[in-house]
């Protein structure tokens, strides 16, 4: 059976910066809050009205095509993570197929709703459907248009402030070789804690998991949408909402635990690794799973500090990074990992 390898990658940031003492000036918190916590010292940010999340991974995805030696015609299957998509429907893969100009028709669209762990689906469903040979040019997007929605007041601060905008993408295709490709993808969720990191509102729950549903504010009409309410406008229901203490523990404790799945699984040990490409969800927490795992500062790739979390663009940006910065050489052990909201976590050994 066949190997599934990267043969192209390429990343997207948007120009405008948005610093730490940008943030000080909008609402109540400080760099030092911000650096200590997280590690971040700016992110980046589209344009409004000239980028979106679809636009971005377009970008992205036209230098993982030229790097791949590639047409977008070659491209025979899109897969597309993101949890700010352009429309709440269609998703973007089919807004990325149109811009890239692939031929009407001639390749499938996917989308992908995990999150922070969304890249780390997408590859391993890509690795599925190239091992069997279905298909041999997948084109894998994660992108993030965060400050779109975000809460940029001191009332969404402890959620606004990690985010930032991006987008990264890689062309997989199947090789014979037996030395290079993709090991093994290791997928987890845990869905009683969705709620600990989740954007809510709008949507179709109508309260039906929550014990105060009364603050939507919904009318009895049975045929009266319960999408959006005013009442979740006035009350700013319409934002994401994080459990940060809790979300930082099960991640230290889910990081380490997957990616010693991998390891195990290839016979490996972290010693072994040329590098770890984490999901950026706070330095804190990768600085937690490097100490925990005996990893050296060479081994773990952290650029959080310059992008804030982006999502489920963080891994495929840092990876494209790491790669054109010459951390990543032919044959190399390459660890992707990441955990998020759903719970979902998971992760991606390789040999590059
Ligand atoms: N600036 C200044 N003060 C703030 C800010 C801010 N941006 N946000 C919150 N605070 C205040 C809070 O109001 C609180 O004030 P109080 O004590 O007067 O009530 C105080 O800071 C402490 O708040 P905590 O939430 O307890 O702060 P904590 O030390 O837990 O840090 C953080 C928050 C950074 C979110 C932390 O919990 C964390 O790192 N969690 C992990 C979650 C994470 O990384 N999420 C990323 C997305 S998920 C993912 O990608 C896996």
């Amino acid at each position: 059976m066949n190997k599934t390898i990267i043969k192209g990658i390429g990343h997207y940031i948007p120009d405008n910066v948005l610093t730490n003492q940008d943030l000080e000036s909008i609402m109540d918190t400080d760099d030092g809050w911000i650096r200590e916590r997280t590690g971040i010292i700016e992110r980046h940010v589209v344009t409004k009205f000239k980028e979106t999340t679809a636009t971005m991974g377009v970008e992205a995805a036209r230098k993982a095509i030229r790097s791949a030696g590639i047409e977008p015609d070659d491209i025979d299957f899109i897969i597309f993570a993101t949890l700010s998509p352009d429309y709440y429907f269609p998703g973007c893969g089919v807004l990325a197929q149109r811009m890239l100009g692939i031929s009407e028709g001639e390749c499938g669209a996917l989308d992908i709703r995990n999150q922070c762990s969304g890249f780390i689906y997408g590859m391993s469903v890509a690795d599925q459907f190239i091992k069997t040979g279905m298909y041999r040019n997948i084109l894998l997007i994660g992108s993030e248009a965060h400050s779109l929605g975000m809460d940029y007041s001191t009332r969404g601060r402890d959620v606004s402030v990690i985010f930032g905008d991006g987008a990264g993408a890689v062309i997989l295709q199947p090789t014979e070789n037996e030395t290079s490709g993709i090991l093994s993808t290791h997928l987890h969720s845990d869905g009683r804690y969705a709620e600990k990191l989740a954007f809510i509102s709008p949507g179709c729950h109508g309260g039906y998991y929550a014990d105060d549903a009364e603050k939507y504010g919904f009318s009895e009409d049975p045929l009266e949408s319960v999408f959006l309410t005013q009442a979740m406008l006035d009350d700013h229901l319409t934002f994401p909402q994080m459990d940060g203490q809790f979300v930082f523990k099960h991640a230290v404790t889910k990081f380490p635990e997957v990616i010693q799945e991998a390891l195990k699984k290839a016979g490996k040990k972290a010693s072994d690794l040329k590098i770890l490409i984490p999901h950026q969800a706070n330095l804190r927490i990768s600085q937690f799973v490097q100490k925990r795992m005996g990893l050296t500062d060479d081994q773990v790739y952290n650029n959080i500090q310059k992008y804030g979390n982006t999502t489920a663009a963080s891994i495929p940006i840092a990876l494209s990074e790491a790669y054109h910065e010459g951390r990543i050489d032919h044959g190399d052990l390459v660890c992707l990992a990441a955990f998020g909201s759903g719970f979902t976590w998971g992760s991606v050994l390789l040999n590059w």
